[in-house]
């Protein structure tokens, strides 16, 4: 199939801290998987972080990091467009234009917003705006397939209703993108249960130290039926996490053993976390050569800028075009 022919899918992730296993499995593992079927750009939402990381340095060094950790899970730069959301500021102009095209009242039903609001946090006009930035992100190249977790999908819809307003303004202008949400992961559990968040403590980190990842799977709790005793898998934390990370036969075995008794929880963590070490075992070897070739991840970005940059650069003329400008 030739590029043109595949549809456009993009997607991003914001560089808030190290990405744990709900985000690869809800959303990083589905760019790869992707790849070849589509055309596919993945970017660092770091215009997005900044509504809450106001610390440069830190936000420098996530920045870095998930770069090196896209390279690490398997996006390959031959296939995406890999690039940085500053390195096209034209995205903040878009998201100007549509700021005059939506309302207040329309903004105020996002989740994100409304959650900090009703948890007394007072928001920042960049956190209330969070949504319209999203939208410039998925317009302007004209994304078809946005492929989010579970919780992104109202963003994706408000987007696409951005585009609806956009084109019955000023006509025909931006295509409709679509949410693509994987059912079966949609909500990865935390260790305590809840949905597995960085906001909550409750993460194993994708690519945490051995001892890190450890500490995290021993502390996911449990009820506390003895080893013996029959389990029922479909409410276990620690089961819910095999389904995504231990192959067959060995998962239906562990099932077995739950549901006849006779496999503990403990001795359940430790297969889990035999399992996902040698599941990430071959990520973080590419993890460590991006980090030892700072000059191979430079290119790969360059070229990425320079991708999304014609793109904009064409779109920006229509748009201006369009509103009068
Ligand atoms: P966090 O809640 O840890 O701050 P983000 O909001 O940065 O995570 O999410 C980045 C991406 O990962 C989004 O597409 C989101 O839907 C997905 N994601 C985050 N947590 C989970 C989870 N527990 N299960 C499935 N997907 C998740
Ligand atoms: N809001 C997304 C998140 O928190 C990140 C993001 C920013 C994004 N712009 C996007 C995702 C555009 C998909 C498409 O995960």
């Amino acid at each position: 199939m030739s590029a043109q022919a595949k549809k456009r899918a993009l997607s991003g992730i914001q560089p808030t801290g190290a990405p744990h296993i709900g985000n690869y499995f809800g959303a990083m593992r589905q760019f790869v998987d992707m790849q070849d079927e589509f055309d596919l750009y993945v970017f660092v939402a770091e215009y997005h972080a900044m509504t809450t990381v106001q610390d440069p340095a830190v936000l420098r060094s996530n920045i870095e990091n998930l770069i090196l950790d896209y390279l690490a899970i398997g996006l390959d730069p031959e296939k995406v467009t890999l690039y940085r959301q500053s390195d096209v500021p034209e995205l903040t102009e878009l998201t100007w234009m549509f700021n005059c095209l939506v309302t207040v009242p329309w903004l105020e039903r996002a989740h994100a917003f409304k959650d900090k609001s009703d948890k007394g946090i007072e928001p920042s006009v960049g956190l209330f705006d969070y949504p319209v930035l999203m939208a410039a992100d998925i317009l302007l190249p004209d994304s078809q397939v946005v492929p989010v977790g579970k919780d992104q999908v109202q963003h994706v819809e408000m987007a696409r209703e951005v585009a609806r307003k956009f084109n019955n303004t000023y006509g025909d202008t931006f295509a409709e993108p679509e949410e693509h949400v994987v059912e079966s992961v949609a909500v990865v559990p935390g260790t305590d249960g809840q949905k597995m968040s960085k906001s909550y403590g409750n993460t194993i980190p994708l690519f945490g130290s051995d001892d890190e990842i450890k500490k995290a799977i021993m502390a996911i709790v449990t009820d506390s039926k003895s080893p013996e005793e029959p389990k029922d898998p479909s409410s276990c934390n620690v089961f819910a996490l095999h389904t995504l990370i231990t192959p067959e036969p060995q998962l239906s075995e562990i099932k077995k053993g739950y549901e006849e008794g006779g496999l503990g929880y403990g001795e359940s963590k430790k297969m889990l976390l035999e399992n996902y070490l040698a599941f990430i075992a071959p990520m973080r070897e590419r993890r460590a050569y991006y980090e030892s070739n700072p000059g191979i991840v430079r290119q790969i970005l360059d070229q990425g800028a320079g991708t999304i940059q014609k793109i904009a650069k064409e779109k920006m003329k229509e748009v201006r075009e369009k509103v009068g400008l």
